[in-house]
């Protein structure tokens, strides 16, 4: 997904890391004092892991988004294996030290994965990839998408990842993950076999289908309450070459594109070809002030033109371009790290062709109101949830999602990417404004949804996301977080407070 700024607006080109590293890392610290607590808690974990200790000023930590990188720990901490999880946990406990837990780092909010003046468990060392066999696979809780991608293309075998190869496999999963491989699999997390995970007592332990099947049940969805996962035993199938078109349109087309659009959502003959995938995406930049459409066809096999994208192909495109290659090289998307900020605000609802002319059209008029944010560039992206993916949700005793039906969804993701903190404000007024409004013509044409996904939630958003997954499902979740971690260390009480909190 295209989610950066364009390059004329990036700090630095090709520098934009080192950029990064000497300039904008320390600039802010938001309530960035380090408790006493948690420098003692540094010293112990200095003593006890070395080199795998480091203190904000001799690090050259990066992550995605610039808000992120702006924060200052106590300390980050590489451990291992999950015998070193386990026991920075229990350092961590025993001095009642707050932390955050990175995976592949691609929040978007100060303390989700980076600890705001507390400790980074970076999990950065833990990227195994093991293949078990020809349909299982053991990942490090810290792998990335391209890092598995890589492991398994070459043996012709993929898994159900995302679509950037810098996502971290660990918060995709945890909360949901959806791929270009959903339509025939379903979303990642209806697609681990088994779970390792660091519960709050430092104790490691193992859920799967038939043992802990309560936290097998938690950890499909219940994103961070739950435990530090240390590794997944995924899904495999075998995989060759796959083909992705992008495309973009003339405005002109949009009514025709929207048509399509709404078609390859819902058309039960376009929808059953289980290796079809669409998304969808509205963009404005400030470098060209303007608005484009554009669509990506996906398909998991090394067709060029395949039949199912014939009736959108018939629209005529600005610009088309096709990749027919493995998976690592199609995620393969370097993006500078750090220096841009970002926002993602999310809403489900049911397919609706005129609720997508409407939001398209919200979403226009909310985005002309701030235009003078600097180097902006704001994304109205949606795509589905098929059918067959909701009814993968069920396999294994389902999942916490709370997601139900025959019918599919669509996701929407406002995603907008901006240099300068001056700008933080206006964007977050924008993405609240249009998700109010879309909401709003939603139910007026009664297709409103309560899904918000975790993974797409804007911090506002966060009280909502797990009301959304149901009021069974949330009881049945705040029960096996009061089993699993009686103390709360895990909760927004506790010390592990950052991202989407249950309790
Ligand atoms: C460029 C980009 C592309 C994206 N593409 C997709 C896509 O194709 N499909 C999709 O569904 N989503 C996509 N997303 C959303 C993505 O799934 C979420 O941002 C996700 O939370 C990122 O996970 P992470 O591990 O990289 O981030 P992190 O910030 O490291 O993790 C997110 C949360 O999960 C926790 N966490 C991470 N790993 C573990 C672990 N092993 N154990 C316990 N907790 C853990 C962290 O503590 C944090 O609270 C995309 C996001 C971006 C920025
Ligand atoms: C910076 O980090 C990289 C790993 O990402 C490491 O190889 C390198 O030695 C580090 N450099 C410094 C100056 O710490
Ligand atoms: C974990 O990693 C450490 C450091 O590499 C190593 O010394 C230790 O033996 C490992 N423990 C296990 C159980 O693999
Ligand atoms: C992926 O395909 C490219 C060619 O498109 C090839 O160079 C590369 O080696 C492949 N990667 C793997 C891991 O198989
Ligand atoms: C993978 O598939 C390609 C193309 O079908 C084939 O040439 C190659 O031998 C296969 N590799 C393995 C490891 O099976
Ligand atoms: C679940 O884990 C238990 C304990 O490790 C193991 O005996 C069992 O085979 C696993 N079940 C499945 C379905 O993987
Ligand atoms: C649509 O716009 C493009 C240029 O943006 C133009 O070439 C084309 O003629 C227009 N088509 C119609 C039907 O107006
Ligand atoms: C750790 O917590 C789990 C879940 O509550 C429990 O089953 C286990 O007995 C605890 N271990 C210890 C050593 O207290």
């Amino acid at each position: 997904m295209r989610v950066a700024a364009p390059i004329t607006c990036l700090l630095a080109g090709g520098n934009a890391v080192v950029h990064a590293f000497s300039s904008v890392q320390h600039r802010a610290q938001p309530n960035g004092s380090v408790s006493a607590n948690c420098e003692k808690a540094c010293a112990e974990l200095s003593t006890a892991f070395g080199l795998a200790l480091h203190y904000p000023d001799s690090d050259n930590f990066t992550i995605w988004d610039a808000k992120q990188q702006e924060v200052r720990p106590a300390c980050r901490i590489e451990p291992s294996n999950a015998s070193q999880v386990s026991q920075v946990l229990d350092i961590l406990v025993n001095h009642w030290c707050h932390f955050a837990v990175k995976g592949g780092g691609h929040s978007r909010n100060p303390g989700d994965s980076n600890s705001v003046g507390g400790v980074t468990v970076d999990l950065d060392r833990m990227t195994q990839v093991k293949i078990l066999d020809e349909s299982r696979a053991r990942v490090g809780g810290g792998a990335n998408t391209l890092q598995v991608y890589k492991a398994l293309d070459s043996h012709n075998l993929s898994f159900v990842g995302g679509r950037v190869g810098t996502v971290g496999v660990g918060g995709f999963t945890l909360g949901g993950g959806t791929s270009p491989f959903t339509s025939k699999y379903g979303w990642a997390l209806d697609n681990v076999y088994e779970y390792e995970v660091v519960l709050a007592n430092s104790t490691i332990t193992t859920a799967n289908e038939t043992h802990n099947a309560d936290l097998y049940f938690a950890l499909r969805g219940g994103g961070n309450n739950f435990g530090i996962v240390t590794a997944f035993t995924v899904r495999t199938f075998t995989q060759g070459f796959v083909s992705t078109t992008m495309t973009t349109y003339s405005r002109n087309q949009t009514a025709k594109v929207l048509d399509q659009v709404y078609e390859l959502s819902t058309d039960e003959t376009l929808t059953s070809d289980p290796d079809m995938s669409y998304d969808s995406f509205y963009t404005y930049s400030s470098a060209d002030d303007s608005f484009i459409l554009s669509g990506t066809q996906r398909y998991a096999k090394p067709v060029r033109n395949p039949a199912v994208f014939d009736e959108i192909n018939r629209i005529p495109t600005l610009t088309r371009s096709t990749t027919i290659s493995n998976m690592s090289s199609l995620t393969h998307d370097p993006e500078p790290l750090g220096v841009t900020r970002h926002l993602f605000g999310t809403l489900t609802v049911a397919p609706s062709r005129s609720l997508l002319a409407r939001a398209v059209t919200i979403f226009e008029q909310e985005v002309q109101a701030i235009k003078s944010v600097e180097c902006m560039v704001a994304n109205f992206i949606t795509y589905a949830v098929p059918r067959t993916a909701i009814a993968a949700m069920k396999q294994r005793g389902g999942n916490a999602l709370g997601i139900h039906g025959d019918q599919p969804l669509f996701l929407i993701l406002i995603s907008t990417a901006w240099s300068d903190a001056s700008g933080d404000t206006a964007v977050n007024t924008m993405t609240e404004n249009t998700i109010q409004r879309v909401k709003e013509a939603a139910a007026s044409l009664g297709v409103a949804n309560p899904f918000l996904y975790i993974n797409y939630a804007s911090a506002a958003q966060a009280p909502e996301v797990f009301a959304g997954y149901g009021e069974k499902n949330v009881q049945r979740l705040q029960e096996i977080q009061r089993a699993v971690d009686p103390r709360g260390v895990f909760t927004s009480q506790g010390l592990w407070t950052g991202f989407v909190k249950l309790i």
